[in-house]
């Protein structure tokens, strides 16, 4: 099993091979796509922050000039310069360098699962920040295999034992101290289950 989460950690490492497992395993993410679309609003002049970005896989869905991708890994923020329209910084999530209330939505996708809850609560913190009073955020993370048939899934959770896999009801906890939580739902990407929540904050 160690060997295996090495072998993931460097293939993850690279962006082109990130980009091209992930879609394997998640069916293009034809459900993702559809429920960013869905929830975002993707219309010229709505400024959208994109936290733990990644190689910047989903920045085609909005206006070049109304998106900026935020990601720690810099080989992904290079990748997304190089391929992808927008901007792209690379920054930790906890901590951004952007101005207050300088975005209209927020999209989180597959970022929290990876860190604490104290580091979750620092995410929100600065996307709550960042985003206009009354703004969204859509955050969308892993949740445990749902399906005991879903065999790839169990395993690929397995390899990512000591991250932050959480059941929907502890995002449900953290995510209420960001706002309001006006939609929510589990939803299957390929292999891979998820909670999605549509979070409102506060408009004072
Ligand atoms: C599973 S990937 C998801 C990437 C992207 N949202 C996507 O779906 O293609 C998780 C991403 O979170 C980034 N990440 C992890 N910790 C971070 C942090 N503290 N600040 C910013 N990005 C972080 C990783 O570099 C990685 O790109």
């Amino acid at each position: 099993m160690k060997l295996l989460n090495t072998l993931i950690e460097k293939v993850s490492d690279h962006p082109v091979l990130f980009i091209f497992f992930r879609a394997i395993l998640e069916n293009d993410f034809k459900a993702i796509r559809a429920v960013i679309r869905r929830e975002l609003n993707l219309g010229p002049g709505q400024r959208t922050l994109d936290l733990g970005c990644g190689p910047g896989a989903f920045s085609d869905l909005f206006e070049k000039h109304d998106y900026v991708g935020a990601d720690l890994n810099k080989r992904y923020i290079d990748y997304a310069r190089e391929h992808r329209r927008g901007t792209f910084i690379a920054s930790d999530a906890r901590k951004v360098d952007l101005p207050d209330a300088r975005f209209d939505q927020v999209l989180i996708f597959g970022l929290l699962h990876h860190l604490s809850d104290e580091d979750t609560r620092a995410v929100l913190s600065e996307a709550r920040r960042m985003v206009v009073p009354g703004g969204v955020i859509l955050a969308i993370e892993d949740i445990p295999a749902q399906h005991r048939l879903n065999l790839i899934g169990h395993l690929l959770h397995a390899i990512e034992n000591g991250e932050h896999i959480r059941p929907t009801a502890d995002y449900k906890g953290l995510y209420a101290e960001a706002g309001t939580i006006e939609l929510e739902e589990e939803l299957r990407s390929g292999v891979c289950d998820y909670y999605v929540a549509r979070i409102r904050t506060p408009r004072v």
